[in-house]
């Protein structure tokens, strides 16, 4: 039996997970649940799975789960510090990080810190502070069962392979709504359009991540980090179908690929079962009624894939600089109050004033993240 504790249990991931392990009968026993506000979902949650701790960020949302929870024998805990509390438990098994964007970070650190095996869903993590990880707990890959799709076809594509013989590792990337989107029109697509991604749907933050290409960027920088491979050796190519999740290629030219029907519960079931795998009712993938196309990306139209291979080149608090502006930006797209085009123009400029730090420790981070965040406010204002 599995002890597995799930932060961000409300959002796309986290929700599936749970149905995951409910609908699939897998031998897990949720022990813990974490989210930010949502404490209507998180106390159905706890009605379903009878987790002994939840934890809200939103100390207000906590305070509105412990008035409603009635007779429940859950522990409640709040801000910032519950999430951390319960990504540490000793009891858990596996902690899966599901949060979105910086905050899975300190979770993500602390669980390694603890020797906790790790289902990461937030790549953020390890693009912030996989530096840091690196260095304060060496151990950390072994440690880590990713769950983007990307890094866990990477995952089984080297089960029982040597690392040395890596040549290198291809992510696969979708392109996303605006792929076929001639660059004159992209100033004008609207927050609405930006969020139908055509293959995948998760929540807000990736989407546009994805339609701006800096999820792959992200995910180039997760990938570095999960799986001990340079930058340069690490390549995106565009592949609009997203049945082959990704590859790695041999030094005897043999290229490994892993494919399946884009269903995020697939990797997910695969970081609570692995190395084992269990049946499952998912569709199945029907070779016969799909042609694969495959193709190189376009940096000059999606400028974020080019920055975050300089950020991650760049390192220290640089992938922190990038990810804290790339958030501020997609929260003021998601707003109206900038374009989609400005996403990149904004984390290039929070990038080129940005104050790198090498080596950083934890406080460089977290600063980092602080100062790029208030800074790219101040300009947008002085500048819309
Ligand atoms: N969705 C996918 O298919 C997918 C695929 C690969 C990787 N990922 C990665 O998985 C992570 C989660 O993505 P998602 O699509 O599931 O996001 P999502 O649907 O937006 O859900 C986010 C979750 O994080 C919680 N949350 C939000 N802000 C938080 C904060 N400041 N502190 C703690 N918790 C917070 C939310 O709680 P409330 O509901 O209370 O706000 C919710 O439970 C991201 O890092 C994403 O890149 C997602």
């Amino acid at each position: 039996m599995l002890n597995v504790v799930i932060l961000g249990s409300t959002g796309s991931i986290g929700r599936q997970a749970l149905e995951v392990i409910e609908s699939l009968e897998l031998d897990c026993r949720v022990t813990a649940l974490a989210a930010h506000s949502n404490y209507q979902e998180l106390l159905e949650q706890c009605h379903r799975f009878s987790p002994s701790r939840v934890a809200l960020v939103d100390e207000n949302s906590a305070l509105q789960l412990k008035e409603s929870s009635g007779e429940l024998d859950v522990e409640i805990l709040q801000g910032q510090e519950g999430l951390i509390e319960l990504a540490s438990d000793r009891e858990a098994d596996l902690v899966m990080v599901a949060t979105v964007g910086f905050s899975g970070f300190l979770p993500t650190l602390y669980a390694l810190r603890n020797g906790r095996k790790v289902a990461l869903a937030n790549k953020e993590s390890l693009v912030v502070g996989g530096e840091l990880l690196a260095r304060e707990v060496p151990e950390y890959k072994e440690l880590i069962i990713p769950v983007d799709s990307e890094h866990s076809a990477i995952y089984q594509c080297l089960q029982g392979e040597k690392r040395e013989s890596v040549k290198k590792l291809i992510l696969t990337a979708s392109g996303g709504p605006f792929l076929n989107t001639s660059p004159e029109h992209l100033p004008e697509v609207t927050p609405a359009q930006a969020l139908k991604h055509p293959n995948w749907a998760m929540g807000p933050r990736i989407t546009i991540d994805s339609a701006t290409f800096m999820n792959k960027g992200f995910e180039v920088l997760e990938a570095g980090w999960l799986f001990g491979v340079e930058l340069e050796n690490i390549e995106v190519v565009v592949h609009p179908q997203s049945i082959v999740h990704s590859l790695v290629e041999y030094q005897d030219g043999s290229v490994l690929a892993q494919m399946g029907t884009p269903d995020m519960r697939v990797p997910i079931q695969y970081s609570l079962t692995a190395p084992g795998r269990k049946s499952n009712s998912f569709p199945a993938l029907d070779l016969n009624s799909q042609s694969l196309s495959f193709h190189e990306p376009d940096t000059e139209k999606f400028p974020c894939l080019r920055l975050a291979y300089e950020a991650g080149k760049t390192g220290g608090t640089m992938p922190a600089c990038l990810n804290a502006a790339d958030e501020v930006a997609v929260e003021l797209f998601l707003k109206g109050i900038i374009k989609f085009t400005d996403i990149a123009k904004y984390v290039e400029m929070a990038m080129k004033e940005h104050e790198l730090v090498s080596e950083p420790s934890l406080e460089d981070i977290i600063e980092a993240d602080r100062v790029t965040r208030n800074e790219l406010k101040k300009i947008v204002a002085r500048l819309g």
